[in-house]
Protein backbone atom coordinates (compact mmCIF):
# COMPACT_ATOMS: atom_id res chain seq x y z
CA UNK A 1 0.00 0.00 0.00
CA UNK A 2 3.21 2.31 0.90
CA UNK A 3 4.81 1.44 -2.06
CA UNK A 4 1.62 1.82 -4.63
CA UNK A 5 1.38 5.59 -3.37
CA UNK A 6 5.29 6.16 -3.40
CA UNK A 7 4.56 5.56 -7.60
CA UNK A 8 2.83 8.19 -7.73
CA UNK A 9 4.44 11.03 -6.15
CA UNK A 10 6.73 13.44 -7.32
CA UNK A 11 10.38 13.18 -6.64
CA UNK A 12 10.35 16.17 -4.75
CA UNK A 13 7.26 14.88 -2.54
CA UNK A 14 8.88 11.35 -2.62
CA UNK A 15 12.08 12.79 -1.67
CA UNK A 16 10.07 14.62 1.63
CA UNK A 17 8.35 11.15 2.27
CA UNK A 18 11.74 9.55 2.84
CA UNK A 19 13.47 12.34 4.97
CA UNK A 20 9.96 12.21 7.20
CA UNK A 21 11.26 8.48 7.47
CA UNK A 22 14.40 8.90 8.11
CA UNK A 23 16.00 8.01 5.02
CA UNK A 24 18.72 10.14 3.74
CA UNK A 25 18.22 10.08 0.19
CA UNK A 26 21.95 11.69 -0.93
CA UNK A 27 22.98 8.29 1.07
CA UNK A 28 20.62 5.56 -0.69
CA UNK A 29 21.32 7.31 -3.99
CA UNK A 30 24.88 6.59 -3.25
CA UNK A 31 24.14 3.32 -2.44
CA UNK A 32 22.37 2.12 -5.28
CA UNK A 33 25.21 4.03 -7.81
CA UNK A 34 27.88 2.07 -5.55
CA UNK A 35 25.60 -1.21 -6.20
CA UNK A 36 24.73 -0.75 -10.22
CA UNK A 37 28.74 -0.45 -10.47
CA UNK A 38 29.48 -3.62 -8.39
CA UNK A 39 26.60 -5.36 -10.78
CA UNK A 40 28.47 -4.17 -14.18
CA UNK A 41 31.80 -5.40 -12.68
CA UNK A 42 30.41 -8.62 -11.80
CA UNK A 43 28.70 -8.80 -15.32
CA UNK A 44 32.17 -7.58 -17.19
CA UNK A 45 33.87 -10.37 -15.15
CA UNK A 46 31.62 -13.01 -15.75
CA UNK A 47 31.97 -12.74 -19.74
CA UNK A 48 35.75 -12.00 -19.35
CA UNK A 49 35.61 -15.54 -17.67
CA UNK A 50 33.59 -17.08 -20.51
CA UNK A 51 35.76 -15.84 -22.77
CA UNK A 52 38.67 -16.93 -21.11
CA UNK A 53 37.61 -20.10 -20.77
CA UNK A 54 36.86 -20.89 -24.54
CA UNK A 55 40.88 -19.50 -25.61
CA UNK A 56 41.66 -21.76 -23.00
CA UNK A 57 39.92 -24.27 -24.68
CA UNK A 58 41.19 -23.29 -28.01
CA UNK A 59 45.05 -22.93 -26.94
CA UNK A 60 47.06 -25.55 -28.46
CA UNK A 61 49.93 -26.16 -26.24
CA UNK A 62 52.89 -28.87 -27.04
CA UNK A 63 52.48 -32.36 -26.41
CA UNK A 64 49.49 -30.69 -24.11
CA UNK A 65 51.76 -29.28 -21.48
CA UNK A 66 50.45 -26.19 -20.23
CA UNK A 67 53.28 -23.60 -19.85
CA UNK A 68 53.50 -20.47 -17.68
CA UNK A 69 56.01 -17.79 -17.27
CA UNK A 70 56.32 -14.26 -15.51
CA UNK A 71 58.77 -11.47 -16.38
CA UNK A 72 59.42 -11.94 -12.37
CA UNK A 73 60.98 -15.14 -13.34
CA UNK A 74 63.63 -14.12 -16.17
CA UNK A 75 66.96 -14.12 -14.64
CA UNK A 76 69.45 -12.74 -16.73
CA UNK A 77 71.82 -13.93 -15.05
CA UNK A 78 70.96 -17.72 -16.51
CA UNK A 79 73.27 -16.40 -19.40
CA UNK A 80 77.09 -15.67 -20.10
CA UNK A 81 76.05 -12.63 -21.00
CA UNK A 82 73.18 -10.88 -18.30
CA UNK A 83 73.46 -7.83 -20.36
CA UNK A 84 72.09 -9.26 -23.34
CA UNK A 85 69.46 -11.40 -21.34
CA UNK A 86 68.25 -7.96 -19.61
CA UNK A 87 67.92 -5.98 -22.96
CA UNK A 88 65.41 -8.72 -24.54
CA UNK A 89 64.04 -8.75 -21.47
CA UNK A 90 63.28 -5.09 -21.21
CA UNK A 91 62.32 -5.32 -24.85
CA UNK A 92 59.87 -7.78 -24.33
CA UNK A 93 58.31 -6.05 -20.96
CA UNK A 94 57.82 -2.67 -22.79
CA UNK A 95 55.65 -3.99 -25.59
CA UNK A 96 54.02 -5.70 -22.96
CA UNK A 97 52.83 -2.86 -21.34
CA UNK A 98 52.12 -1.23 -25.32
CA UNK A 99 50.07 -4.15 -25.87
CA UNK A 100 47.82 -3.05 -23.09
CA UNK A 101 47.03 -0.32 -25.31
CA UNK A 102 47.88 -0.86 -28.90
CA UNK A 103 47.50 -3.63 -31.24
CA UNK A 104 50.76 -4.30 -33.44
CA UNK A 105 52.73 -8.05 -34.62
CA UNK A 106 55.87 -8.87 -32.69
CA UNK A 107 58.45 -11.22 -34.05
CA UNK A 108 61.17 -12.70 -31.19
CA UNK A 109 63.82 -14.39 -33.33
CA UNK A 110 66.33 -16.68 -31.81
CA UNK A 111 68.67 -19.98 -31.51
CA UNK A 112 66.57 -22.80 -29.33
CA UNK A 113 66.43 -22.71 -25.66
CA UNK A 114 67.33 -18.92 -25.41
CA UNK A 115 64.26 -18.26 -23.64
CA UNK A 116 61.79 -16.74 -26.40
CA UNK A 117 58.50 -18.71 -25.68
CA UNK A 118 59.24 -17.51 -21.80
CA UNK A 119 59.34 -13.90 -22.38
CA UNK A 120 56.50 -14.59 -25.11
CA UNK A 121 54.17 -16.36 -22.39
CA UNK A 122 55.41 -13.22 -20.02
CA UNK A 123 53.87 -10.69 -22.48
CA UNK A 124 50.50 -12.94 -22.62
CA UNK A 125 50.32 -12.91 -19.06
CA UNK A 126 50.66 -9.00 -18.24
CA UNK A 127 48.02 -8.55 -20.98
CA UNK A 128 45.62 -11.14 -19.46
CA UNK A 129 45.60 -9.68 -15.75
CA UNK A 130 44.79 -6.50 -18.03
CA UNK A 131 41.50 -8.19 -19.43
CA UNK A 132 42.73 -9.07 -23.04
CA UNK A 133 42.02 -12.44 -24.10
CA UNK A 134 44.95 -14.77 -25.25
CA UNK A 135 45.76 -17.81 -26.51
CA UNK A 136 48.54 -19.73 -27.12
CA UNK A 137 49.36 -21.96 -30.83
CA UNK A 138 52.06 -24.25 -30.46
CA UNK A 139 52.44 -23.96 -34.41
CA UNK A 140 54.19 -27.62 -34.32
CA UNK A 141 50.84 -28.78 -32.88
CA UNK A 142 48.63 -26.96 -35.18
CA UNK A 143 50.86 -28.58 -38.08
CA UNK A 144 50.01 -32.18 -36.57
CA UNK A 145 46.28 -31.30 -36.58
CA UNK A 146 46.40 -30.90 -39.74
CA UNK A 147 48.37 -34.33 -40.62
CA UNK A 148 45.89 -36.47 -38.69
CA UNK A 149 43.04 -34.56 -40.49
CA UNK A 150 43.84 -36.13 -43.48
CA UNK A 151 42.77 -39.80 -41.48
CA UNK A 152 40.54 -38.50 -39.21
CA UNK A 153 38.11 -36.19 -41.00
CA UNK A 154 35.86 -35.37 -37.70
CA UNK A 155 39.53 -33.52 -36.71
CA UNK A 156 38.20 -30.52 -39.49
CA UNK A 157 35.84 -29.21 -37.20
CA UNK A 158 38.12 -28.72 -34.17
CA UNK A 159 40.32 -27.03 -36.72
CA UNK A 160 37.92 -24.55 -37.86
CA UNK A 161 36.93 -24.10 -33.92
CA UNK A 162 40.96 -23.24 -33.90
CA UNK A 163 40.97 -21.03 -36.44
CA UNK A 164 37.66 -18.96 -35.13
CA UNK A 165 39.37 -18.51 -32.08
CA UNK A 166 42.57 -18.00 -33.70
CA UNK A 167 40.79 -14.78 -35.46
CA UNK A 168 38.82 -13.36 -32.70
CA UNK A 169 41.15 -13.31 -29.78
CA UNK A 170 42.98 -10.08 -28.26
CA UNK A 171 46.60 -11.39 -28.26
CA UNK A 172 47.57 -14.60 -30.52
CA UNK A 173 50.60 -16.58 -29.52
CA UNK A 174 52.02 -18.44 -32.31
CA UNK A 175 54.86 -20.43 -31.24
CA UNK A 176 57.51 -22.19 -32.75
CA UNK A 177 56.45 -20.73 -35.96
CA UNK A 178 58.65 -22.53 -38.55
CA UNK A 179 59.34 -25.49 -37.09
CA UNK A 180 56.83 -27.09 -39.45
CA UNK A 181 58.91 -26.67 -42.43
CA UNK A 182 61.49 -28.85 -41.54
CA UNK A 183 65.43 -28.38 -41.54
CA UNK A 184 66.46 -24.82 -41.48
CA UNK A 185 69.18 -25.29 -43.83
CA UNK A 186 66.68 -27.00 -46.29
CA UNK A 187 63.27 -25.68 -45.05
CA UNK A 188 60.06 -26.90 -47.17
CA UNK A 189 57.13 -25.53 -48.34
CA UNK A 190 54.32 -25.84 -45.46
CA UNK A 191 50.82 -28.24 -46.64
CA UNK A 192 48.38 -25.93 -48.74
CA UNK A 193 45.59 -26.31 -46.64
CA UNK A 194 47.50 -24.87 -43.16
CA UNK A 195 49.01 -21.98 -45.13
CA UNK A 196 45.53 -21.24 -46.19
CA UNK A 197 43.97 -21.51 -42.87
CA UNK A 198 46.34 -19.16 -41.36
CA UNK A 199 46.70 -16.87 -44.11
CA UNK A 200 42.94 -16.11 -43.12
CA UNK A 201 43.62 -15.78 -39.65
CA UNK A 202 46.70 -13.53 -40.02
CA UNK A 203 44.70 -11.55 -42.85
CA UNK A 204 41.44 -10.80 -40.30
CA UNK A 205 43.94 -10.23 -37.21
CA UNK A 206 45.00 -6.59 -39.49
CA UNK A 207 41.22 -5.63 -39.30
CA UNK A 208 40.95 -2.03 -37.95
CA UNK A 209 37.87 -0.41 -35.91
CA UNK A 210 36.21 1.50 -38.10
CA UNK A 211 35.63 4.48 -35.69
CA UNK A 212 39.23 4.92 -34.18
CA UNK A 213 41.07 3.55 -37.77
CA UNK A 214 43.26 1.41 -35.02
CA UNK A 215 44.35 -2.23 -35.47
CA UNK A 216 41.96 -4.33 -32.63
CA UNK A 217 43.92 -7.17 -32.53
CA UNK A 218 48.25 -8.46 -32.12
CA UNK A 219 50.05 -11.47 -32.83
CA UNK A 220 53.19 -12.31 -31.47
CA UNK A 221 55.82 -14.84 -33.13
CA UNK A 222 58.62 -16.85 -31.94
CA UNK A 223 60.74 -17.88 -34.44
CA UNK A 224 64.44 -20.38 -35.27
CA UNK A 225 63.94 -18.63 -38.20
CA UNK A 226 64.89 -16.09 -40.14
CA UNK A 227 62.13 -14.23 -42.40
CA UNK A 228 64.00 -15.05 -45.70
CA UNK A 229 64.07 -18.74 -44.23
CA UNK A 230 60.18 -18.58 -43.45
CA UNK A 231 59.47 -17.18 -46.95
CA UNK A 232 61.06 -20.55 -48.45
CA UNK A 233 58.09 -22.32 -46.57
CA UNK A 234 55.27 -19.65 -46.22
CA UNK A 235 53.28 -17.54 -49.33
CA UNK A 236 55.08 -14.72 -48.82
CA UNK A 237 51.74 -12.73 -49.08
CA UNK A 238 51.10 -14.29 -45.21
CA UNK A 239 54.69 -13.66 -44.18
CA UNK A 240 54.48 -9.92 -44.92
CA UNK A 241 51.18 -9.86 -43.01
CA UNK A 242 52.66 -11.79 -40.20
CA UNK A 243 56.45 -10.84 -39.75
CA UNK A 244 56.99 -7.23 -38.94
CA UNK A 245 59.02 -5.34 -41.34
CA UNK A 246 59.84 -2.98 -38.59
CA UNK A 247 63.44 -3.74 -37.29
CA UNK A 248 61.62 -1.98 -33.74
CA UNK A 249 59.50 -4.89 -33.77
CA UNK A 250 61.45 -7.67 -33.91
CA UNK A 251 63.41 -8.80 -30.59
CA UNK A 252 66.61 -10.54 -31.57
CA UNK A 253 68.15 -13.09 -29.25
CA UNK A 254 71.48 -12.53 -30.38
CA UNK A 255 74.57 -13.64 -28.16
CA UNK A 256 72.18 -15.98 -26.05
CA UNK A 257 73.11 -19.54 -25.48
CA UNK A 258 70.68 -22.55 -25.09
CA UNK A 259 69.96 -22.42 -21.24
CA UNK A 260 67.34 -25.59 -21.72
N1 LIG B 1 66.65 -15.89 -18.65
C1 LIG B 1 65.92 -16.95 -18.22
N2 LIG B 1 65.43 -16.93 -16.97
C2 LIG B 1 64.73 -17.98 -16.50
N3 LIG B 1 64.46 -19.10 -17.23
C3 LIG B 1 64.92 -19.15 -18.49
C4 LIG B 1 65.67 -18.09 -19.05
N4 LIG B 1 65.99 -18.40 -20.32
C5 LIG B 1 65.45 -19.61 -20.53
N5 LIG B 1 64.83 -20.07 -19.44
C6 LIG B 1 64.19 -21.40 -19.31
O1 LIG B 1 64.85 -22.28 -20.21
C7 LIG B 1 63.94 -23.10 -20.91
C8 LIG B 1 64.00 -22.84 -22.40
O2 LIG B 1 63.47 -21.56 -22.69
P1 LIG B 1 62.38 -21.30 -23.83
O3 LIG B 1 61.51 -22.48 -23.99
O4 LIG B 1 61.73 -20.00 -23.53
O5 LIG B 1 63.34 -21.17 -25.08
P2 LIG B 1 62.99 -20.92 -26.61
O6 LIG B 1 63.88 -19.82 -27.07
O7 LIG B 1 61.55 -20.73 -26.78
O8 LIG B 1 63.46 -22.29 -27.30
P3 LIG B 1 62.91 -23.00 -28.64
O9 LIG B 1 63.37 -22.18 -29.80
O10 LIG B 1 63.54 -24.34 -28.61
O11 LIG B 1 61.43 -23.07 -28.52
C9 LIG B 1 62.58 -22.83 -20.30
O12 LIG B 1 62.33 -23.73 -19.26
C10 LIG B 1 62.73 -21.41 -19.76
O13 LIG B 1 61.84 -21.14 -18.76
MG1 LIG C 1 60.09 -21.89 -27.80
Amino acid sequence: MQFARLLGLSDTARKKFFEAHGVNTEDAKDRFAERDKRWHQNLENAVFQKHLRFFDAMSLWSGDERLSFQFSDWDPHKQQNPQAARKVGKQCFGFAKSLLTDNFNVALIGEPGVGKTSLALAMLDTVHKAKRTTMFVSTMELALLFDQSIQYRELEGRINDIMTAMKRVDVLLLDDFGTEGGMKKDPRPVRKDMQDALYSVVNARLAVDKKTGKRTKSTIVTTNNSPQQLLAMYNDKLISRLIPKEQEQIVLFDGLEDVR
